[in-house]
């Protein structure tokens, strides 16, 4: 293989661009020449390529962000989409591709690998770490970084006028940056997807904790929870208990940006050159990641389909140290 192409794609994650670096500068290593492709899927179509050097990846490890930029294609959903960016790549002449994203990226990139047959290895770039096949996702750690940052705060301020906060916190159908930066910030409880919990769970844990003279509380609510996002559990909540000074607070695209944590940019560091190896040793239609402290490639199919599960352990841990 001597020459392959790179892009990102779907919702941004800090650590895209150190895993960008390392693919390239990994190809460079390897003597293969290594394309960027512009927007994701969106600049494959329309053939927004350039060559990338290993200049063109200096001074971005610690930007958040890409440099390759993203999209959420509606045109690759589609044959006639596909087909263009495949007569985009043969032009170019190119023989595989890393992509960086999340379940929306892979499921493309497979249907494409089964339609047109090049080798593409994906690299797990995503805030919400719900892929299988990889502990973490590049992104993640630095959104839980973000968001207990967020959470220290609001904390301060709940605390000066005894106030109850609901904060949201991203992650589509997972609750993996919930729990995370719930237990970090000292949640009193966290919802999420994975894990049932009703309104009135959520008063009588409160209540219980009123009860015990506390003064100020924080729910940490995933975006997908089942009872509705913070602004519909807040007011469910507020019919029914003594507290009316209820706020809400919806973290939202701060977690996507800003500089990524020292975990993230080795991590994505990790991944890119794996990518880029597996990719030239002849791994395809897969997605590297990191399990246990080993590189493992997982078929797409897997990684798409599999759920990560969430340990609920920690669920339970919520509950014992919010006493
Ligand atoms: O997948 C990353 C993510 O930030 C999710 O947590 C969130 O649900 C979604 O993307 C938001 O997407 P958009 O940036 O298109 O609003």
């Amino acid at each position: 293989m001597k020459k392959v192409a790179i892009f990102t794609s779907g919702g941004d994650a800090p650590g895209m661009n150190a895993c960008i670096r390392a693919a390239v500068r990994g190809a460079i290593y390897h003597n293969v020449e290594i394309y960027g492709i512009y927007r994701g899927y969106d600049g494959m179509i329309e053939g927004d390529f350039e060559k990338l050097e290993s200049r063109s990846v200096s001074n971005i490890i610690q930007k958040g962000g890409t440099i390759l930029k993203s999209a959420r294609s509606m045109e690759f959903k589609t044959p006639e989409g596909r087909k263009k960016a495949y007569e985009q790549l043969s032009k170019e002449g190119i023989e595989g591709i890393i992509a960086i994203g999340g379940d929306g990226t892979f499921t493309g990139a497979k249907i494409f690998f089964e339609e047109y047959g090049i080798p593409t290895v994906g690299a797990p770039g995503t805030i919400d770490n719900d892929l299988y096949g990889t502990d973490y996702t590049i992104g993640f750690d630095t959104a839980v970084n973000t968001a207990l940052e967020a959470i220290d705060k609001i904390r301060d301020t709940a605390d000066s006028h005894n106030r109850l906060f609901f904060i949201e916190v991203m992650g589509r159908d997972s609750g993996y940056i919930a729990i995370r930066s719930g237990i970090g910030g000292g949640a009193e409880l966290v919802m999420v997807p994975e894990t049932e919990t009703s309104i009135n769970e959520v008063i009588s844990t409160l209540q219980e904790g009123w009860n015990r003279k506390k003064t100020s509380s924080i729910v940490v609510v995933a975006e997908g929870d089942e009872e509705g996002n913070a602004m519909e559990i807040a007011e469910k909540v507020k019919k029914q208990v003594h507290m009316k000074d209820i706020k809400v607070s919806i973290l939202g695209h701060i977690q996507r940006g800003g500089t990524p944590s020292a975990q993230d940019r080795i991590l994505a560091s990790q991944l890119g050159l794996a990518a880029l190896e597996g990719l030239l040793e002849g791994q395809k239609n897969v997605m590297v990641g990191i399990v246990n402290n080993e590189i493992v490639y997982t078929s797409f199919e897997d990684c798409i389909s599999k759920t990560k599960e969430l340990n609920q352990n920690l669920i339970r841990m919520v509950k014992i140290l919010s006493v």
